[in-house]
C-alpha cells in the first residue's frame, strides 16, 4: 500500500509510538492523519486532525468511524500493560488489558472494516508483540491478551481478503518508550523511530507479518521449541 495520499488513523497518538506513528506517516505523505487519544487535549503534533478516542468505549469508537470515513489506513496501536500474572494477579487488570488489546481492536476493525472496504479496501496494522509468542512471568496477562491479538490478526486477514484488505501485525521487543523505561535502559531496547520506519516500510512492501527486531525473530524461531517464557532480566543484564 502506498502510503503518500493515505489517510490514516492511529490510535494512541498522544504519546510514544503512536505519536510516532502518526508523525511519520505525515513525513511519508499522508493526506490526513487522525490523531487519535482518551486525552485529545495531550496531542501536540502539527498538521494532524485530532480524534478523541477510547478503543473500549463503543460510542467513542463508533464516533471515530462516523467522522473518519476517509481512512484508508488503522493503525491500532493503543495499549496498556498492568503487570499482572493469571493465577493471582487481579481479575479486574486482566480483563483491563484484553479490554484494551482484544476487544478494543476487535472493535476498531469491526467499526472500520466498512469503511476501509468502501475505500477500496486499505490496510489494518495492528501493533502486536514478541510476547504473542513467548509467556512472561509477571506480565501474563498482556502476554495472553497480544497473543489473542495475534489470532485476531490471522483471522482478520482471511476475512477481509474478499475487500483486498492487507491486515498486518507487528512483532517486536523492548522498545524505548515512557512504560518500559520503568523495566530497561535504553541502551538494549529499539529506537521507536526504527520499529515505526520498519512498521510502515512493511505496510508498503504488502507484508503480513512485520518481524521488526531481534526479539521478535527469536521469539518465533522458539515457538518450534518447547513453551518457554521471556525473561527481561537478560535484556537490562546486557546493557551492564
Ligand atoms: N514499548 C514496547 O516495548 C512495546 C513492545 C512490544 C509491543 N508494544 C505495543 O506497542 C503499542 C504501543 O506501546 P507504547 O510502549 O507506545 O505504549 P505506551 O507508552 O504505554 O502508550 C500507550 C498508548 O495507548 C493509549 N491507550 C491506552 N488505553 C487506551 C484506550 N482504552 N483507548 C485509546 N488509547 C488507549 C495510551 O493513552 P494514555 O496516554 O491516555 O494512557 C497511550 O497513548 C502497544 O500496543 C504495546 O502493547 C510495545
Amino acid at each position: 500500500m502506498q502510503l503518500s495520499g493515505a489517510t490514516a488513523l492511529v490510535t494512541g497518538a498522544n504519546r510514544d509510538l503512536g505519536r510516532h506513528f502518526a508523525r511519520e506517516l505525515l513525513d511519508r505523505g499522508a493526506a490526513k492523519v487522525y490523531a487519535t487519544a482518551r486525552r485529545p487535549e495531550l496531542v501536540d503534533l502539527p498538521g494532524v486532525e485530532v480524534l478523541p478516542l477510547d478503543v473500549t468505549d463503543p460510542a467513542s469508537v463508533a464516533a471515530a468511524a462516523a467522522v473518519a470515513g476517509d481512512v484508508t489506513l488503522l493503525v491500532n496501536n493503543a495499549g496498556v500493560s498492568h503487570g499482572v500474572n493469571l493465577v493471582d494477579g487481579d481479575l479486574s487488570k486482566i480483563r483491563a488489558t484484553l479490554d484494551v488489546h482484544f476487544y478494543g481492536t476487535l472493535a476498531m476493525i469491526r467499526a472500520f472494516a466498512p469503511v476501509l472496504g468502501g475505500n477500496g479496501g486499505g490496510a489494518i496494522l495492528n501493533v502486536l508483540s514478541n510476547l504473542s509468542w513467548l509467556s512472561y512471568d509477571g506480565n501474563n496477562a498482556y502476554a495472553v491478551a497480544k497473543s489473542a491479538e495475534w489470532s485476531l490478526t490471522n483471522g482478520v486477514r482471511l476475512e477481509l481478503a474478499g475487500q483486498g484488505t492487507l491486515v498486518s501485525g507487528l512483532v517486536f521487543g523492548p522498545t524505548a518508550t515512557e512504560t518500559m523505561r520503568t523495566h530497561a535502559s535504553d541502551a538494549v531496547m529499539n529506537d521507536p523511530v526504527d520499529i515505526v520506519r520498519t512498521a510502515l516500510d512493511g505496510i508498503e512492501a504488502g507484508t503480513t507479518e512485520i518481524i521488526a527486531d531481534r526479539f521478535g525473530a527469536e521469539a518465533k524461531a522458539a515457538l518450534l521449541g518447547p513453551p518457554r517464557g521471556f525473561v527481561l532480566e537478560t535484556v537490562t543484564r546486557a546493557a551492564g
